[in-house]
Protein backbone atom coordinates (compact mmCIF):
# COMPACT_ATOMS: atom_id res chain seq x y z
CA UNK A 1 0.00 0.00 0.00
CA UNK A 2 1.65 3.48 -1.08
CA UNK A 3 1.51 6.24 0.54
CA UNK A 4 0.49 9.90 -0.71
CA UNK A 5 0.70 12.84 1.36
CA UNK A 6 -1.20 15.74 0.93
CA UNK A 7 0.96 18.99 1.70
CA UNK A 8 -1.83 21.54 1.04
CA UNK A 9 -1.62 22.73 5.14
CA UNK A 10 2.02 23.41 4.76
CA UNK A 11 0.58 26.26 2.19
CA UNK A 12 -2.52 27.29 4.84
CA UNK A 13 0.69 28.21 6.86
CA UNK A 14 2.27 30.34 4.44
CA UNK A 15 -1.09 31.91 3.30
CA UNK A 16 -1.71 32.59 7.39
CA UNK A 17 0.58 35.12 6.52
CA UNK A 18 1.86 35.84 3.11
CA UNK A 19 -1.44 35.60 1.18
CA UNK A 20 -1.21 37.43 -2.06
CA UNK A 21 2.18 37.91 -2.11
CA UNK A 22 4.39 35.93 -4.08
CA UNK A 23 6.67 34.53 -1.34
CA UNK A 24 6.88 33.25 1.92
CA UNK A 25 7.59 30.07 4.24
CA UNK A 26 6.98 27.10 4.69
CA UNK A 27 7.02 26.39 1.05
CA UNK A 28 5.15 23.50 0.19
CA UNK A 29 8.04 22.41 -2.57
CA UNK A 30 10.53 21.99 -0.43
CA UNK A 31 7.90 20.17 2.20
CA UNK A 32 7.38 17.89 -1.18
CA UNK A 33 10.96 16.85 -1.28
CA UNK A 34 11.55 16.26 1.92
CA UNK A 35 8.13 14.06 1.83
CA UNK A 36 9.98 12.08 -0.82
CA UNK A 37 13.29 11.48 0.52
CA UNK A 38 11.33 9.90 3.74
CA UNK A 39 9.70 7.73 1.11
CA UNK A 40 6.44 9.11 0.09
CA UNK A 41 5.47 7.20 -2.94
CA UNK A 42 3.06 10.76 -4.15
CA UNK A 43 2.60 13.75 -3.59
CA UNK A 44 -0.70 15.21 -3.58
CA UNK A 45 -2.04 19.06 -3.57
CA UNK A 46 -5.41 20.03 -3.79
CA UNK A 47 -6.22 23.53 -5.88
CA UNK A 48 -8.68 24.66 -4.92
CA UNK A 49 -11.14 27.10 -6.73
CA UNK A 50 -10.90 29.74 -3.71
CA UNK A 51 -7.37 29.22 -4.08
CA UNK A 52 -7.24 29.09 -0.13
CA UNK A 53 -4.12 27.32 0.19
CA UNK A 54 -1.87 25.80 -2.93
CA UNK A 55 -1.22 28.37 -5.90
CA UNK A 56 -1.01 28.49 -9.62
CA UNK A 57 2.82 28.79 -9.02
CA UNK A 58 3.13 25.80 -6.40
CA UNK A 59 1.41 23.78 -8.70
CA UNK A 60 3.55 24.69 -11.55
CA UNK A 61 6.73 24.20 -9.16
CA UNK A 62 5.31 20.78 -7.57
CA UNK A 63 5.13 19.24 -11.55
CA UNK A 64 8.82 20.62 -12.04
CA UNK A 65 10.34 19.40 -9.21
CA UNK A 66 8.07 16.53 -8.00
CA UNK A 67 10.05 12.79 -8.46
CA UNK A 68 7.47 10.29 -7.85
CA UNK A 69 4.22 11.17 -8.36
CA UNK A 70 2.01 14.26 -8.61
CA UNK A 71 -1.52 13.94 -8.00
CA UNK A 72 -3.63 16.94 -8.46
CA UNK A 73 -7.37 17.36 -6.21
CA UNK A 74 -9.48 19.34 -8.04
CA UNK A 75 -13.15 20.21 -9.27
CA UNK A 76 -14.67 19.52 -11.97
CA UNK A 77 -15.13 23.56 -13.61
CA UNK A 78 -13.43 24.52 -16.85
CA UNK A 79 -11.22 26.67 -15.20
CA UNK A 80 -9.64 24.00 -13.00
CA UNK A 81 -9.85 21.52 -15.95
CA UNK A 82 -7.84 23.87 -18.24
CA UNK A 83 -5.05 23.95 -15.53
CA UNK A 84 -4.91 20.19 -15.18
CA UNK A 85 -4.20 19.66 -18.85
CA UNK A 86 -1.84 22.31 -19.45
CA UNK A 87 -0.08 21.08 -16.38
CA UNK A 88 -0.11 17.06 -16.75
CA UNK A 89 -0.09 16.03 -13.77
CA UNK A 90 0.06 12.23 -13.36
CA UNK A 91 -3.41 11.82 -11.82
CA UNK A 92 -6.56 13.56 -10.72
CA UNK A 93 -8.55 13.12 -8.49
CA UNK A 94 -12.01 15.02 -9.05
CA UNK A 95 -13.59 16.06 -5.59
CA UNK A 96 -16.69 17.76 -5.09
CA UNK A 97 -16.16 21.78 -3.58
CA UNK A 98 -18.14 24.52 -1.58
CA UNK A 99 -16.96 27.47 -0.99
CA UNK A 100 -17.76 27.21 2.79
CA UNK A 101 -16.47 24.00 3.95
CA UNK A 102 -13.53 24.02 5.92
CA UNK A 103 -11.95 21.03 3.84
CA UNK A 104 -13.49 18.54 1.17
CA UNK A 105 -16.74 17.24 3.60
CA UNK A 106 -18.45 15.13 1.00
CA UNK A 107 -17.70 12.65 -1.51
CA UNK A 108 -18.89 13.24 -5.53
CA UNK A 109 -22.38 12.44 -6.46
CA UNK A 110 -20.62 10.87 -9.71
CA UNK A 111 -24.21 9.03 -10.43
CA UNK A 112 -25.75 12.05 -11.07
CA UNK A 113 -23.13 13.75 -13.05
CA UNK A 114 -21.79 10.77 -14.86
CA UNK A 115 -21.89 12.59 -18.25
CA UNK A 116 -19.66 15.54 -17.13
CA UNK A 117 -17.19 13.74 -15.31
CA UNK A 118 -16.91 11.19 -18.46
CA UNK A 119 -15.93 14.23 -20.56
CA UNK A 120 -13.48 15.37 -18.23
CA UNK A 121 -12.26 11.44 -17.75
CA UNK A 122 -11.71 11.60 -21.68
CA UNK A 123 -9.80 15.01 -21.99
CA UNK A 124 -7.71 14.21 -19.18
CA UNK A 125 -6.97 10.45 -20.41
CA UNK A 126 -6.08 11.90 -23.83
CA UNK A 127 -3.91 13.73 -22.71
CA UNK A 128 -2.21 11.45 -20.53
CA UNK A 129 -3.43 11.76 -17.03
CA UNK A 130 -4.89 9.00 -14.73
CA UNK A 131 -8.52 9.82 -13.39
CA UNK A 132 -9.18 9.16 -9.96
CA UNK A 133 -12.90 9.93 -8.24
CA UNK A 134 -13.33 10.67 -4.53
CA UNK A 135 -16.66 8.90 -3.78
CA UNK A 136 -18.36 7.78 -0.57
CA UNK A 137 -18.41 3.59 -0.18
CA UNK A 138 -21.58 3.55 -1.65
CA UNK A 139 -22.68 0.48 -4.44
CA UNK A 140 -24.30 3.60 -6.77
CA UNK A 141 -21.17 5.79 -7.26
CA UNK A 142 -18.98 2.72 -7.58
CA UNK A 143 -21.22 1.73 -10.66
CA UNK A 144 -21.03 5.76 -11.59
CA UNK A 145 -17.02 5.35 -11.72
CA UNK A 146 -16.68 2.56 -13.45
CA UNK A 147 -19.43 3.59 -16.08
CA UNK A 148 -17.43 7.15 -16.36
CA UNK A 149 -14.02 4.85 -17.56
CA UNK A 150 -11.97 6.23 -13.88
CA UNK A 151 -9.18 4.26 -13.47
CA UNK A 152 -8.91 4.98 -9.47
CA UNK A 153 -11.80 5.91 -7.41
CA UNK A 154 -10.84 7.22 -4.14
CA UNK A 155 -12.82 5.82 -1.24
CA UNK A 156 -13.70 8.75 1.36
CA UNK A 157 -12.92 7.54 4.65
CA UNK A 158 -14.15 10.58 6.53
CA UNK A 159 -17.47 8.60 8.10
CA UNK A 160 -14.93 5.58 9.20
CA UNK A 161 -12.39 8.40 10.78
CA UNK A 162 -15.57 9.91 12.70
CA UNK A 163 -16.72 6.66 13.71
CA UNK A 164 -13.23 5.40 14.77
CA UNK A 165 -14.23 6.06 18.55
CA UNK A 166 -17.51 4.08 18.30
CA UNK A 167 -16.83 0.54 17.77
CA UNK A 168 -20.36 -0.25 15.97
CA UNK A 169 -20.61 2.50 14.16
CA UNK A 170 -16.70 2.13 13.34
CA UNK A 171 -17.59 -1.84 12.21
CA UNK A 172 -20.33 -0.58 9.97
CA UNK A 173 -18.09 1.82 7.95
CA UNK A 174 -15.55 -0.64 7.71
CA UNK A 175 -17.92 -3.03 6.00
CA UNK A 176 -19.09 -0.52 3.57
CA UNK A 177 -15.29 0.50 2.58
CA UNK A 178 -14.77 -3.23 2.55
CA UNK A 179 -17.90 -3.93 0.02
CA UNK A 180 -17.00 -0.94 -2.40
CA UNK A 181 -13.39 -1.91 -2.58
CA UNK A 182 -14.36 -5.37 -3.20
CA UNK A 183 -16.78 -4.23 -5.76
CA UNK A 184 -14.65 -1.46 -7.37
CA UNK A 185 -11.41 -4.08 -8.29
CA UNK A 186 -13.85 -6.53 -9.73
CA UNK A 187 -14.96 -4.28 -12.20
CA UNK A 188 -11.70 -3.06 -12.96
CA UNK A 189 -11.12 0.02 -10.86
CA UNK A 190 -8.03 0.28 -8.60
CA UNK A 191 -9.08 1.56 -5.26
CA UNK A 192 -7.32 4.46 -3.00
CA UNK A 193 -8.71 5.69 0.26
CA UNK A 194 -8.32 8.83 2.22
CA UNK A 195 -9.70 11.50 4.43
CA UNK A 196 -9.16 11.88 7.93
CA UNK A 197 -7.15 9.22 8.44
CA UNK A 198 -4.49 9.00 11.26
CA UNK A 199 -1.91 6.85 13.04
CA UNK A 200 -4.62 5.64 14.77
CA UNK A 201 -7.16 4.43 12.87
CA UNK A 202 -4.92 3.77 9.43
CA UNK A 203 -3.96 0.16 11.02
CA UNK A 204 -7.74 -0.69 10.97
CA UNK A 205 -8.34 -0.36 7.76
CA UNK A 206 -6.16 -3.16 6.60
CA UNK A 207 -9.24 -5.53 6.48
CA UNK A 208 -10.12 -3.60 3.33
CA UNK A 209 -9.08 -5.50 0.85
CA UNK A 210 -7.42 -4.08 -2.35
CA UNK A 211 -6.09 -0.67 -1.05
CA UNK A 212 -3.35 0.78 -3.74
CA UNK A 213 -2.57 4.18 -1.84
CA UNK A 214 -4.01 6.33 1.06
CA UNK A 215 -4.22 9.98 0.20
CA UNK A 216 -2.90 11.62 3.98
CA UNK A 217 -2.56 15.22 4.76
CA UNK A 218 -3.76 16.77 8.14
CA UNK A 219 -1.96 14.25 10.47
CA UNK A 220 1.11 14.21 9.10
CA UNK A 221 1.38 17.64 8.95
CA UNK A 222 0.15 17.99 12.12
CA UNK A 223 2.83 15.50 13.64
CA UNK A 224 5.60 16.98 12.02
CA UNK A 225 5.54 20.12 13.52
CA UNK A 226 6.58 17.85 16.78
CA UNK A 227 9.00 15.35 14.86
CA UNK A 228 9.71 16.85 11.63
CA UNK A 229 8.48 15.99 8.36
CA UNK A 230 10.41 13.07 7.43
CA UNK A 231 9.94 11.28 10.64
CA UNK A 232 6.62 12.34 10.08
CA UNK A 233 5.91 10.23 6.82
CA UNK A 234 8.44 7.60 7.67
CA UNK A 235 6.53 6.98 10.88
CA UNK A 236 2.94 6.68 8.58
CA UNK A 237 5.31 4.54 6.34
CA UNK A 238 5.80 2.20 9.33
CA UNK A 239 2.30 2.29 10.47
CA UNK A 240 0.99 1.35 6.92
CA UNK A 241 4.00 -1.55 6.46
CA UNK A 242 1.56 -4.16 7.66
CA UNK A 243 -1.01 -4.10 5.03
CA UNK A 244 -1.50 -8.12 3.72
CA UNK A 245 -3.28 -6.44 0.50
N1 LIG B 1 -8.12 12.81 -0.17
C1 LIG B 1 -8.93 13.80 -0.62
C2 LIG B 1 -9.67 13.59 -1.89
C3 LIG B 1 -9.04 15.02 0.09
O1 LIG B 1 -9.83 15.99 -0.38
C4 LIG B 1 -8.27 15.20 1.25
C5 LIG B 1 -8.33 16.50 1.99
O2 LIG B 1 -7.79 17.50 1.21
C6 LIG B 1 -7.44 14.15 1.66
C7 LIG B 1 -7.40 12.96 0.95
C8 LIG B 1 -6.57 14.27 2.87
O3 LIG B 1 -7.38 14.35 4.00
P1 LIG B 1 -6.71 14.64 5.43
O4 LIG B 1 -6.08 15.98 5.35
O5 LIG B 1 -7.87 14.55 6.36
O6 LIG B 1 -5.69 13.55 5.63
Amino acid sequence: MKLGVNIDHVATVREARYHGRLRGEPDPVQAAQYCEAAGAHGITAHLREDRRHIQDRDVRALRRSVRTRLNLEMANTPGIVAIALRLKPDIVCIVPERRLEVTTEGGLEAAGQWRALARTRRRMNRAGIDVSLFIAPNPRQVDAAVRIGAQFIELHTGAYAEAFARPAARRRELRRLAAAARQAHASGLRVNAGHGLNYANVPELFGVPHLVELNIGHSIISRAIFVGLETAVREMLDTMAGYPG
